[in-house]
């Protein structure tokens, strides 16, 4: 179907955005342009495009935290040009540049789909994490959230995920500004068919309750919050607050070991953040 010569896997750019945000929603996703604008930002050298005559046929993101860690994310082939080893091409270039600078650790959120493909890539499972969701009324409900003159994230955050992701924290920030108490922060953002909750780091239980609470609750829009099963509290809160589990992944890493610390971490920033 595609003739050889009119395939090619270039930088992603600007103009990719809407194509991609196509294609994100034909796989049911929940990230909007504004999720790929912001990929795309944070990492214009690590966002990737396969090209079939002119049109976006695939695409894959390696968003960098320094050179501790990089993330891969966005891992999408439209349907009609899947299986054509175009995903597997993406990923061999972005594991490809992130070996060239020296980043020591890679992860992922692996769905069923892509699962095997990343262990052949050298990627082994790490633990479990899932999609929660809340139904509502429409996702652009969401509320604002408040300006905070601490920034708590710059200090906790990396001893928590383990690496510095400042800069994204502070592009979210940027969006819709974070809820904080003390040490505990909660971000949230608009997402294509719900609200997102996360990333929302606490080592209190009660304080990140009250932080989603207050988030959850005065907001009556559909919600998605992706979260650690093996964090206990983080999936009682869910329960309690009328979210139910939708979708179960694999966090996967491939170099040297690195671990979150998942009981501080109530919600990640996504799928294809971390
Ligand atoms: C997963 C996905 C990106 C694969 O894209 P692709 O371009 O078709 O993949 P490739 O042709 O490079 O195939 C790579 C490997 O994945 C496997 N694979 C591809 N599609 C698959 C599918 N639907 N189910 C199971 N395995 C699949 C193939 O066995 C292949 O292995 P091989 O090279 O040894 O034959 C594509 O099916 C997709 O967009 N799915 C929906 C979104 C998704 O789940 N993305 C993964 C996020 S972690």
């Amino acid at each position: 179907m595609t003739e050889a010569g009119s395939e090619k896997l270039r930088k992603f750019c600007a103009e990719d955005i809407p194509p991609a945000a196509q294609l994100s929603a034909q796989a049911g996703w929940n990230q909007t342009e504004e999720d790929w604008r912001t990929l795309l930002e944070l990492s214009p050298e690590g966002c990737l495009a396969m090209e079939v005559d002119g049109h976006l046929a695939a695409t894959t993101t390696l968003l960098c935290y320094g050179r501790r860690l990089a993330w891969i994310g966005m891992v999408l082939t439209k349907a009609e040009y899947q299986r054509h080893g175009f995903a597997r091409r993406l990923l061999a270039h972005a594991l490809e540049n992130a070996d060239k600078m020296e980043i020591a650790t890679i992860k992922l959120d692996a769905t069923d789909q892509g699962q095997s493909l990343y262990e052949s890539l050298g990627f082994r499972s790490e633990q479990e994490i899932e999609r929660w969701s809340r139904p509502g009324e429409n996702a652009a409900q969401l509320p604002a959230g408040r300006t905070s003159v601490e920034e708590p994230w710059r200090d906790l955050d990396s001893l928590v995920f383990g690496a510095d992701r400042s800069q994204l924290l502070e592009r979210l920030a940027q969006l819709n500004p974070p809820r904080s108490i003390s040490q505990s922060y909660l971000f949230s953002r608009p997402g294509r068919v719900s609200a997102y909750l996360g990333p929302c780091v606490s080592e209190n239980p009660r304080t990140a309750r009250r932080l989603i609470e207050e988030c959850v609750q005065n907001a009556r829009c559909a919600w998605s919050w992706d979260l650690f099963p093996r964090n206990q509290d983080a999936v009682a809160l869910a329960r309690d607050l009328g979210f139910s589990p939708q979708r179960h992944l694999v966090r996967m890493a491939r170099g040297k070991e690195l671990r979150e610390k998942e009981n501080a971490i109530y919600a990640i920033a996504g799928f294809e953040l971390g």
